[in-house]
């Protein structure tokens, strides 16, 4: 049984994979909306490039290799009500879960049919339904398995009379590898319905929303690019059966310097890869198609970047600065005190070195060069010699 299991699980991983690299083929080549070649199942990649979905309509089987029966395992855990605080139960992960440059440790579960960050301050949300806050009971269990955390929300009701008779079911799985999945076992009625007469129910968007703010020190020194995924429940049906698998795509942008840029890669399209590029007029690491793509263009990036990590030091000072400081900035430094202490004293030089601190030397450079612009007669020379406790 456990073996016809896995059996059918390695096949159906086979399918899959097949499936996402032939339609990978087919969606690279027609960036723009792709909606009217939409069958049973497709991969999309946002417009900016930043996350790609496979949106899977099965007839039950592929969503029953996906979902995991958190009830009849031993280790899952359920939620009870004095664990909610500020609507949300914080759960520490096992395993680093990678959001674009986030290394979540710890997510906050809430009845509202989300996982989110516990700092308010950080806005990504992970969704496989997104209602209004207050609008709805729920249980929650979740199970911690191979290196997955899967949440799962059972009798899950709005608190609205039309429709509040039935339950759903569903479950998300966060993989250590970054990839989230969400499974629909239980959508009782059309939710697209259920958004155009109860808009207090249910939020506009769900999915995986991921707004990052982006620092320039040129104009346009601030930006907000959503990285996620966000889907409507018009073009994006839920019903029973559906699997939504979310991955990130380009991720450039989380490189900070021209070094670690240019040695970063990404799927241009199938079996093709292209580096990362700098671009030192903003300082910013790009795919070119991503959410920077505006500002690279306007700040002439597409005529001066640089994706090879040897052109970095022609380019970027910060580069070289940041490699070689802490050796060559420092040896220089102190070779220079140094030289320029032993000049000044050459007969105290002994006792100098024994007793002066840094902070007399620096104070004796100052006055040295202070001295050489006011008078001639300098007392840097007495200076060192004065006993340590005299100092002011
Ligand atoms: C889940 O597991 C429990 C206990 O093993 C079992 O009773 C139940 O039928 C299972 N549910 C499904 C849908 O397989
Ligand atoms: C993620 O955070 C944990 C704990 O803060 C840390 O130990 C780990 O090295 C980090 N991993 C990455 C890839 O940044
Ligand atoms: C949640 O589970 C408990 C115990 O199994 C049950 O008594 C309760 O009715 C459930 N809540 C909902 C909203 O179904
Ligand atoms: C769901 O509801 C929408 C809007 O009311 C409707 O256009 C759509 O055809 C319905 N879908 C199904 C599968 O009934
Ligand atoms: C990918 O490209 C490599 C080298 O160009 C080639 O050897 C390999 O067969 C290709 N793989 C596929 C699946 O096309
Ligand atoms: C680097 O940039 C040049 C010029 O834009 C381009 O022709 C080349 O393909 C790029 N190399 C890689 C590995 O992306």
């Amino acid at each position: 049984m456990g073996k016809a299991r896995f059996y059918d699980r390695f096949i159906f991983i086979l399918i899959a994979a097949t499936a996402f690299l032939v339609s990978g083929i087919a969606s690279a080549e027609t960036d723009e909306g792709n909606e009217e070649q939409r069958g049973a199942s497709w991969h999309e990649i946002s417009k900016d490039h930043s996350m790609q979905i496979l949106y899977i309509k099965s007839e039950g089987f592929v969503a029953t290799l996906f979902w995991k029966n958190i009830t009849g395992e031993e280790h899952a855990a359920m939620l009870t009500d004095d664990q909610f605080a500020n609507g949300m139960v914080l759960i520490d992960l096992p395993f680093e879960f990678l959001l674009f440059d986030l290394n979540v440790t710890r997510v906050a579960v809430t009845k509202e049919g989300t996982i989110r960050s516990e700092d308010p301050s950080n806005k990504w949300a992970i969704a496989p339904l997104n209602a209004n806050v207050g609008m709805t009971c729920t249980n929650i269990s979740y199970l911690f398995h191979e290196n997955s955390l899967f949440v799962q929300w059972n009798n899950f009701r709005f608190n609205h009379d039309k429709f509040g008779k039935h339950e759903f079911s569903f479950q998300v799985r966060l993989g250590v590898r970054g990839e989230i999945d969400f499974v629909y076992n239980a959508v009782p009625y059309n939710l697209t319905h259920l958004r155009e007469n109860c808009d207090f129910c249910l939020a506009d968007k769900f999915g995986v929303t991921y707004p990052r703010h982006e620092v320039f020190e040129v104009a346009p020194y601030n930006e907000i690019y959503e990285l996620g995924f966000p889907m409507d429940f018009k073009n994006y049906e839920v019903k029973k059966g559906i699997v939504i698998r979310f991955f990130t795509a380009d991720w450039c942008m989380g490189q900070k310097n021209c070094y670690d840029c240019t040695k970063t890669e990404f799927e241009l399209s199938l079996n093709k890869t292209a580096r990362c590029s700098w671009c030192p007029a903003i300082q910013k690491c790009s795919s070119t198609r991503d959410s920077l793509r505006n500002v690279w263009m306007e700040k002439k990036c597409d005529i001066h970047h640089v994706n090879e990590s040897e052109s970095c030091k022609n380019f970027n000072q910060d580069f070289l600065w940041f490699d070689c400081y802490p050796f060559v900035g420092a040896h220089l430094a102190i070779s220079i005190l140094v030289f320029v202490f032993c000049v000044l004293f050459k007969d105290k030089i002994i006792k100098v070195c024994y007793t002066t601190p840094s902070k007399r030397l620096r104070e004796c450079i100052q006055s040295k060069i202070q001295n050489n612009n006011d008078q001639e007669d300098g007392h840097c020379n007495t200076n060192p010699m004065r006993p340590i406790e005299t100092d002011v």
